[in-house]
Order: C-alpha cells, then sequence, then structure tokens
C-alpha cells in the first residue's frame, strides 16, 4: 500500500470522511454552487453512511454548463490545432495517473467497489485518455472521384456540444470513455455523474484545468436524474448524447434526443451468456464464470450473468465454480477486499428480490441467495455471491437484469441448443464461449447476437475494442477509434474549376 493510501485510509476511518473532497459544480472553469442551494448526499455503501455533500444542479446550473461549453465550442476548442487539443489529453493522463492513489480511494468509498478494482479502473482510464489523446490528430476526411473538372472531398467536424450522462457502477471510466473521445474530436462535454457517485467525474474537472484545457470544454453538474440530467438531454444546444444506464431511462433519453434531432449513444443493459461446450478447459472456464459474474458484485452492464452449460459438464463445472466462491471475501471498499458491496439500498433490495421471487417458483440456490454484512462491522450493503441453477428460458431469472451478483444457469444438450439459449433474450450486449475447438468457438460467435464476443478469457479486450449492444442493449459503440464517429459529423465540399 502507498503511502498515500494509507494515510488516506486513516483519515477516511478516524473521521468518517476526506477533507479534500470537491463539493461545488463545475461550469466554465470555475467551481460553483448550484442557484437554488440544494445538495445531494453521497453514501459509502460499505457503511451505509453519508461521507460527502455535493450540490446539486437543476435547470437553471444546466443552462449555464450548456451555454459555457457552447461557448468554448466555438471560441476554443473546435479550431484548435488538433495536435495542441492531444497534447492537453496527454498531459491529463500524465496527471491523472500521478494522483492514481486519489482517485481509487474516493471511488472505492463512492461506489462500494474493492480498492484494488478501483485502482483498475483509473489505470484504465488513464490509457482511454492516452489513446484518445494519439487520436485527436488522426481524423481526417476523404476525397471522392467526379471526374474532370470537378474536386470532391470531406471534412470530418466535430460535432459541438456533447452531453454524458453517467451511471453509478464505473463513475470515472464511463465519464472518460466518454468525454475522452468526444474532446479530441474537438468536441465540449457536460457530464451528469449518478447521484450516488459524483466524486470522481468532479475530481477530475481539476486535472483537466491544470492539463490546459481551456475554460467551459469540462463542466460537470451533479444532481439527480430528473433535476439535472433531463434538462441536459433536452437542452436543444446539445448535439450528442452519451448515456450508460437502464434500458428505462435510455427510452426517456432518447425521446428528448428526437425533439432535438440530437444523436445519441445508449449503453444499456444485459444479460450476457457464457457458453460452456463439453470439451472447455473446466478449470479455467470456472476462474472465467467466476470474475464475469461476481467482479464488481455482479453491477456490470457487461457482465456474464447467465452460464449455458452443456450437460455433461454441467455438475462438475458448477460444482468448481461454488468452491470458487470461497476466495471472495466480502469487506469494506479499504479493507483489502476483493467482493465490495452493492451501490446503493435500493439496489440490494431489487437484488434480494429477484432471488426470493425465484425461490418463490422452486428455483434453488447452490450457493448464497441472502444478503450480508461487512463481517468485522455489521454495517454496509453485501449481497452473498449466488448461483441459482438450473433455471427455465422463461423466467425472470433470465429475461431481467438483475444487476447484481447473481449468475443463473441454463443446461443445454450440444451447440445447437446452446446457440438457441444464448439468443434467448432481449439483450445484446455481450457473450463468452470457452471452449476448445475452434470451429465451434468460430460457429458461435457468429450464431449469437452481441455486440462483443470473447473466446476463453470473459474480459479479454481494452480502450481498443468497440464496445456496445445490439436490440435493447443500446444503439452505437463506444471505445476504439468507432467511438469517435459519435462526435464527428461529415462535410462534404464538391468545386466545379
Ligand atoms: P438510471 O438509468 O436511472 O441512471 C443512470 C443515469 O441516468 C444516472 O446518472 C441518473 O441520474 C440519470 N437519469 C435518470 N433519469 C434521467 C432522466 N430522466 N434524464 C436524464 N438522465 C437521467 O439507472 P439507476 O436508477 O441508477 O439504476 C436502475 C437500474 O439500471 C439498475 O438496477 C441496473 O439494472 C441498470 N443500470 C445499468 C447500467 C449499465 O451499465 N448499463 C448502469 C446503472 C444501472
Ligand atoms: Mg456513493
Amino acid at each position: 500500500m502507498s503511502v498515500q493510501i494509507g494515510n488516506l485510509t486513516e483519515e477516511y476511518f478516524n473521521s468518517g470522511t476526506l477533507s479534500m473532497l470537491p463539493t461545488q459544480l463545475f461550469i466554465d472553469g470555475k467551481w460553483v454552487s448550484s442557484i437554488s442551494g440544494e445538495e445531494i448526499e453521497t453514501l459509502d455503501p460499505g457503511t451505509a453512511k453519508v461521507f460527502a455533500k455535493v450540490s446539486a444542479a437543476q435547470k437553471e446550473d444546466v443552462d449555464f454548463a450548456v451555454e459555457a461549453a457552447n461557448k468554448a465550442f466555438f471560441n476554443s476548442w473546435r479550431d484548435m490545432k488538433p495536435s495542441k487539443r492531444g497534447d492537453i489529453l496527454s498531459k491529463a493522463a500524465d496527471l491523472l495517473e500521478q494522483k492514481s492513489d486519489l482517485f481509487s480511494v474516493v471511488e472505492a468509498l463512492d461506489s462500494g467497489k474493492p480498492l484494488a478494482e478501483a485502482q483498475g479502473d483509473v489505470s484504465n482510464s488513464v490509457g482511454a485518455l492516452r489513446y484518445y489523446a494519439g487520436c485527436a490528430d488522426k481524423i481526417q476526411g476523404d476525397s471522392f472521384p467526379l471526374g474532370e473538372g470537378v474536386f470532391s472531398f470531406s471534412s470530418v467536424e466535430a460535432v459541438g456540444v456533447t452531453a454524458h450522462i453517467i451511471p453509478w457502477n464505473y463513475p470515472l471510466a464511463t465519464t472518460i470513455r466518454g468525454v475522452a473521445p468526444a474532446l479530441a474530436a474537438g468536441c465540449t462535454a457536460v457530464v451528469k455523474p449518478a447521484e450516488q457517485t459524483p466524486l470522481t467525474a468532479m475530481l477530475l474537472a481539476d486535472i483537466f484545468k491544470d492539463a490546459g484545457l481551456p475554460d467551459g470544454v469540462y463542466n460537470v453538474i451533479p444532481g439527480t436524474g430528473k433535476g439535472a440530467g433531463s434538462p441536459l438531454v433536452n437542452h436543444p444546444k446539445v448535439q450528442h448524447i452519451t448515456f450508460t444506464g437502464s434500458v428505462g431511462t435510455g427510452t426517456l433519453v432518447m425521446q428528448a434526443a428526437a425533439r432535438n434531432i440530437s444523436s445519441v449513444t445508449l449503453e444499456l443493459g444485459g444479460k450476457s451468456p457464457i457458453v460452456a461446450l463439453a470439451d472447455c478447459d473446466i478449470e479455467k472456464t470456472a476462474e472465467g464464470v467466476l470474475w464475469a459474474i461476481f467482479y464488481n458484485a455482479g453491477q456490470i452492464c457487461s457482465a456474464g450473468s447467465r452460464l449455458v452449460v452443456d450437460r455433461t459438464i454441467h455438475r462438475e463445472l458448477v460444482d468448481r465454480i461454488v468452491e470458487k466462491t470461497s476466495q471472495l471475501k466480502a469487506g469494506h471498499a479499504l479493507n483489502n477486499t476483493n467482493y465490495g458491496a452493492i451501490n446503493s439500498k435500493e439496489q440490494l433490495d431489487k437484488i434480494s428480490g429477484f432471488v426470493e421471487r425465484s425461490k418463490g417458483r422452486g428455483i434453488k440456490a447452490v450457493c448464497g441467495g441472502y444478503p450480508l454484512a461487512n463481517e468485522s462491522t455489521g454495517e454496509g450493503w453485501f449481497y452473498a455471491p449466488t448461483i441459482m441453477d438450473e433455471v427455465p428460458m422463461e423466467d425472470e431469472l433470465v429475461q431481467e437484469e438483475i444487476f447484481g451478483p447473481v449468475l443463473t444457469v441454463q443446461v443445454v444438450d450440444g451447440v445447437e441448443e446452446a446457440i438457441k439459449v444464448a439468443n434467448c433474450t432481449n439483450f445484446a450486449l455481450a457473450a463468452g464461449i470457452y471452449t476448445q475447438n475452434i470451429s465451434n468457438a468460430l460457429r458461435l460467435s457468429r450464431s449469437i447476437d452481441s455486440g462483443q464476443i470473447t473466446v476463453n478469457d470473459y474480459w479479454a479486450g481494452g480502450i481498443e475494442v468497440p464496445f456496445g449492444g445490439n436490440r435493447r442493449s443500446g444503439i452505437g459503440r463506444e471505445k476504439g477509434l468507432e467511438a469517435l464517429k459519435n462526435y464527428c459529423s461529415t462535410k462534404s465540399i464538391t468545386m466545379a474549376f
């Protein structure tokens, strides 16, 4: 543990808070309180206690932020030499890396995830900033052959002000996943973090300022979905909305965008299958499934929440996963745990509700199936790693996103049935395949409807790889070079001579 993490941990456990936390909105390069004076509390899921309060933006604050972003777009950012934009993002990556300890501790406290996971998120965020810093001066157009006397070419241009609505499960990483390509492309950003986890998106404002980002290019307006999110996505000067969250709220966001003809990227829920074929490596598959569903206590849109397993290996594989759940040690985020809390009481109740209802229908938990408290203090919102076995295809445990540490097992006979069962929900975000047979791996990869597929390593991938869903899982792609397209429009210019 670094000295700084030690100091921050000590300060937190002694005082129940941290002295350096941001508290205000960040608009046009300045920290300001909300005009209404309203505040929201943020809680530590590991203790269920309030540890910080921040200003809560309302419509009038949102209007200021969007105006600032619009002014900055036209006055400074859009026309800056692209390599200079890249330099600023690159500097921001360096500064974030230098402050990794602080960001990791704050992220862990705000979300409830284990410190080690928060450290991974910060390091991925540094990588994402660097990746898009390198893209800033490589966004280019094309030329089109029209024959003698005409010259036609395209210019790829930034769309303008972009809104970013962030969920509570990956607060910093989701912010940077949207903001980094937007800024690289020359757009400006207004970020509305989730009310449960506003702090790291706010801290990021200082990093950008210190990196030399002009005022108004990055604005943060914490607040509720209704108070701040809704006026932001309804604002006529917002040209693109990047939203990650629930299907219901995604629908509202798309309706708001429709009124203004603004574009959207929607990254919504999932019910992602992991197909384990008869010839898979059982140990590797069990380890893959364990972390596919229990990383961040299952609060991941792309969690591998359905195990679709061949009957011949069903018992052996499930037993092995159950055995591995004993590696998981629930605890407070800063107490060297590898299994964190559920982000809110509402989410904990939602998870419990799904499991209790399914028990009523006769479905069995082979492990877990109940809430936990932090073993040493009895506090906090935790849920035991849970595996529900032999669940029928039409059951709500199969069809609905639980967004928690609940693995649903579906037993199949052979490859054909595996494909059918893998595709049996309205979601299509991610899928994992475990097999040693390359033909079956390719066949399943082609037949499963999903934005991303991994073979023999569920979390394989990186910022370079496009990410997003089909059907109810969303619209558009983030990450990779593809994400830049969300923030650009093509202008074609044709000249006769
Ligand atoms: P949510 O979709 O309501 O919240 C996500 C973000 O949208 C938050 O920043 C929220 O303040 C904002 N928001 C809410 N209403 C809005 C509106 N009318 N206009 C604009 N922004 C608005 O999700 P919530 O309530 O936090 O969680 C509910 C469920 O959603 C979870 O149980 C889980 O199943 C799913 N979820 C999925 C996520 C994903 O990564 N795909 C992330 C978070 C939640
Ligand atoms: Mg919180």
